[in-house]
């Protein structure tokens, strides 16, 4: 396997985290308690980093993991099987809580989460994700703030890998043959 293209340069992605920050910082800019970030390992890790340096409102960060297993063949396809690895440190309850994710692919780990943070009597529970795939398979769930919409092709880098490598790369690249 090697890298086909570039999808999103280095200077497309800070441009756009950085206006969805500024975005962030308007609608919250009353919070009265800090907004609890939750980043879903390990994927959101550098999406998460860059983000939180552009807020300029109160905010802690978390993180928690979780295992997917929404791409089996089987017929369990439709409800998605996802499971909490690791779970956060922070109190959510009263809290408003952002939920920091990389990619939707077929939207069951997003899906799960919002429902799963809705259960912790949260005040507020709003996502971001940086790049949606343009696919037919994805559950309608909501994004409250969406980097980029990219075609339903693997990708890699700015956090995201292909069996553990090129998460480190600084832009986003489809992989290849
Ligand atoms: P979903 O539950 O199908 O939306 O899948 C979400 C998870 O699958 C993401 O959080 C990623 O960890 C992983 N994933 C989906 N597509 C890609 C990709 O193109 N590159 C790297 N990871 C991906
Ligand atoms: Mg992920």
């Amino acid at each position: 396997m090697r890298l086909k293209r570039t999808i999103l340069t280095s200077d497309d992605i800070q441009a756009r985290v950085k206006e969805l920050a500024d975005q962030i910082n308007r609608d919250y800019k009353d919070i009265e308690n800090p907004l609890v970030l939750v980043g879903v390992l390990k994927g959101s890790f550098i999406y998460m980093a860059d983000l939180c340096r552009y807020l300029t409102i109160p905010h802690v960060v978390d993180f928690m993991a979780v295992s997917s297993y929404s791409h089996s063949s089987n017929a369990t396809k439709a409800s998605g099987n996802v499971r909490i690895i690791m779970d956060c440190r922070e109190n959510q309850q009263d809290r408003d809580v952002l939920i920091v994710e990389d990619i939707l692919d077929s939207g069951h780990t997003l899906d799960y989460l919002i429902k799963n943070f809705k259960a912790r009597y949260t005040k507020s529970v709003k996502t971001t994700v940086l790049v949606r795939k343009k696919t037919d398979r994805t559950y309608p769930v909501n994004i409250d703030y969406l980097g980029f919409e990219i075609p339903d092709v693997w990708v890699v880098g700015y956090g995201l890998d292909y069996a553990e490598k090129y998460r480190t790369l600084p832009y986003i690249a489809e992989m290849g043959e």
